[in-house]
């Protein structure tokens, strides 16, 4: 398959299917995909068939989860979807949408898909990849419907304050848009009681899924959390979209949900352990500049000369090791690193990296 130009989608995820495998792939932002026979699950707890507006045991695990009201909570088939509905509920052709900047470009995509006029906002790295509420305040209008952030941050990593995201609240409420906030990376902060910026208001819109933190992309289990008239609307719509969901993934999800403690324990070790790898890595080298989050599975280095691009190819045909190139983030002279894989992987991605940089800055 290739991806013509007059085709509308997204150049990430076509590289991402296509182009991004290496031996060493540090081009990843999730947990190591899980096995099957790495949940406890035996073929009686799956069916078939079910019907409705989503399958209420797992509507009801993810709303315990969260300590959302069952009728906030909209199933989709992960983020991606998740968001995608999320954004044809809220949005119409030409409405204006606030997005930041740099964005996890899927995301992006599906906002002008859906005809949104786009209006950017910038996280810069000087600023530590912070939201600044005032460049906000500067940019929204009457004409505003929508603000689109993630939290954490894709690409940097970087969480947002509870107190950012409440003045955010604010300014949408003041002109009547609506915030979408991207949560697929928040459950790596481990918390006993999960955040999310769902209980900051009625403007928050949030979406999630069991991708990241979990490994569980392939069970597509993504949910959207918003105030219940809207969540009958993206009900509805979805009636256009999806119809109803695989049932034995749902089924699938609610198994997995009931075993998330101890499978995001597992991640948390995986990230104790390869952070300080990273960091470490990142203390010897003077060719990088880079803001080091707290928490997620990633970081997003800049090259001290030129654009990143020329290092990745590098890196890639001569090192078998892949990272995100930035300029799928709008940033070419970063690249993106992900720190969620095999350790072993990262080991030695790592000292490939470093390789493919002497060789990069000798050139
Ligand atoms: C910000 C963001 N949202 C959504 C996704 C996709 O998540 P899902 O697998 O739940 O569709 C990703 C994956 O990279 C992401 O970075």
């Amino acid at each position: 398959m290739t991806a013509g130009r007059e085709v509308r989608s997204s150049s990430y995820m076509y590289w991402a299917k296509t182009s991004s495998t290496a031996e060493y792939n540090l081009a990843t932002s999730g947990l190591g995909n899980l096995k099957r026979r790495d949940l406890r699950v035996s073929v009686d707890d799956l069916e078939i068939t079910d019907g409705g507006y989503g399958y209420q045991p797992l509507i009801q695990s993810i709303a315990t989860r969260y300590r959302v009201a069952t009728e906030s909570v909209v199933t989709a088939a992960g983020t991606t979807f998740a968001n995608h509905l999320a954004m044809a509920a809220l949005i119409k052709p030409g409405d204006e949408v606030l997005f930041e900047h740099p964005a996890y470009e899927p995301m992006l995509a599906a906002a002008r898909y859906l005809g949104a006029k786009v209006k950017r906002f910038y996280r810069t790295f000087e600023n530590g990849f912070r939201i600044l509420p005032e460049e906000l305040e500067a940019l929204v209008s009457s004409s505003t419907r929508l603000i689109v952030i993630t939290n954490l941050h894709n690409p940097s990593g970087v969480l947002i304050e509870d107190s950012t995201l409440k003045q955010i609240g604010e300014i949408a409420r003041r002109v009547g848009a609506r915030v979408l906030v991207d949560e697929v990376y928040i459950e790596t902060l481990f918390e006993e009681s999960p955040r999310t910026a769902f209980h900051l208001g009625n403007e928050f819109v949030v979406t999630s899924s069991l991708t990241k933190a979990f490994g569980l992309s392939g069970l597509r289990c993504g949910w959207i959390f918003t105030e219940p008239e809207l969540a009958r609307q993206m009900w509805l719509l979805n009636d256009l979209f999806a119809s109803t969901a695989v049932h034995a993934g749902e089924r699938l999800s609610v198994v997995a949900m009931q075993q998330l403690a101890e499978i995001g324990e597992r991640s948390k070790q995986v990230l104790d352990r390869n952070r300080p790898l990273l960091n470490d890595f990142l203390d010897t080298r003077e060719d990088l500049e880079v803001i080091r989050p707290q928490f997620g599975t990633v970081m997003f280095p800049r090259v001290r000369r030129g654009t990143a691009d020329e290092l990745c190819r590098l890196l890639r045909e001569k090192y078998e090791t892949s990272v995100v190139p930035g300029s799928f983030f709008e940033m070419p002279a970063h690249f993106r690193i992900g720190i969620a894989g095999d350790t072993d992987v990262l080991k030695a991605g790592l000292d490939r990296l470093g390789k493919a940089l002497d060789e990069f800055s000798r050139g």
